[in-house]
């Protein structure tokens, strides 16, 4: 990998990430459609708009790797997932293929599949089950992953990324966190392992109460280093403050789904 593309720069995930991977490839791209405030001189930063093609078809030339961080990162209104998340992440992979990058890490969610109750733990061949717009968009992503790994090979790992924070703030965070460094290795994982063909790994540190079989990124080589439970005397101290939700407290995806739920529980109880 010598030139690999950072779509989301100016993000959450893509501000630390300008700090993490500083180094570890010879040439890093950083692009988002909007400047980072905090731009080094010394960083490679290209705007676009993921919605519109000819900007992405730009940022794509001349790369071998993408992390595709980009898009709405919670629930919206459909045209803003629409634009963003669903039309930005076709145009990613579409310019991809037509610039023969050779490998795209996808940030998909854990909203792919949020309405999988607590109880249960699923691995990576358990079907989306997402709790929001913001979820269909990551498994539409999951979906564009496959399309293009088998139809055209490219080598693709989506994250299925739980909380990336220093530390997990809250009860539902115990099973989920992600801590930066383990999404490095997860990144790397996907950037850099030879028998990457089309993955799906859970973006999940070690937890003494995960939801997620990770077998598949332990198969890999991924060995977290952070453990949530070393923060649970915080996270559940917070966790009192939280006001009661019967449904997101039943659900993985937590507020994801209680948020305009008409459902009915008693027809979703597994
Ligand atoms: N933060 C987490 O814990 C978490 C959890 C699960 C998944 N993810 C996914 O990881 C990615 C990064 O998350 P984040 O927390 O940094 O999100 P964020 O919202 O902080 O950053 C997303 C970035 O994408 C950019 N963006 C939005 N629309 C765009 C467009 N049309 N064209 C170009 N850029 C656009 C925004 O300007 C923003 O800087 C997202 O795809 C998110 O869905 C994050």
């Amino acid at each position: 990998m010598q030139t690999v593309l950072v779509t989301g720069a100016a993000g959450g995930i893509g501000s630390r990430l300008r700090k993490l991977l500083k180094g570890v490839y010879p040439n890093l791209r950083w692009s988002d459609v909007k400047v980072p405030d905090d731009l080094a001189p010394d960083e490679t930063f290209v705007k676009a708009d993921l919605a519109v093609m000819s900007e992405v078809e730009t940022i794509v030339q001349g790369v071998q790797g993408i992390v595709h961080l980009g898009g709405f990162s919670v629930e919206g209104p459909w045209d803003t997932i629409l634009n963003a998340n669903i039309v930005g992440c076709y145009n990613l992979f579409e310019a991809a293929r037509r610039a023969k990058v050779e490998r795209i890490v996808f940030a998909s969610s854990n909203h792919a599949v949020g309405f999988y109750p607590r109880h249960r733990t699923i691995g990576i061949d358990a079907p989306v089950r997402p709790d929001s717009r913001y979820g269909v968009s990551k498994a539409f992503g999951e979906a564009l992953a496959q399309f293009y790994a088998y139809k055209h090979g490219l080598r693709v790992a989506c994250l299925r990324i739980g909380n990336v924070a220093d530390a997990p703030v809250d009860k539902r965070r115990l099973s989920i966190w992600l801590a930066p460094a383990d999404l490095v290795q997860l990144i790397r994982i996907g950037l850099e392992h030879p028998d990457i063909r089309c993955e799906i790994f859970y973006g999940a540190s070690g937890s003494a109460r995960a939801w997620w079989d990770n077998s598949s990124a332990f198969r890999f080589g991924y060995r977290p280093s952070g453990y949530a439970e070393n923060h649970a005397a915080a996270a559940l101290a917070a966790e009192a403050k939280i006001p009661p939700d019967s449904i997101a407290e039943w659900y993985q995806g937590g507020t994801y789904c209680s948020d305009e739920f008409d459902g009915g529980m008693e027809r979703s109880q597994n």
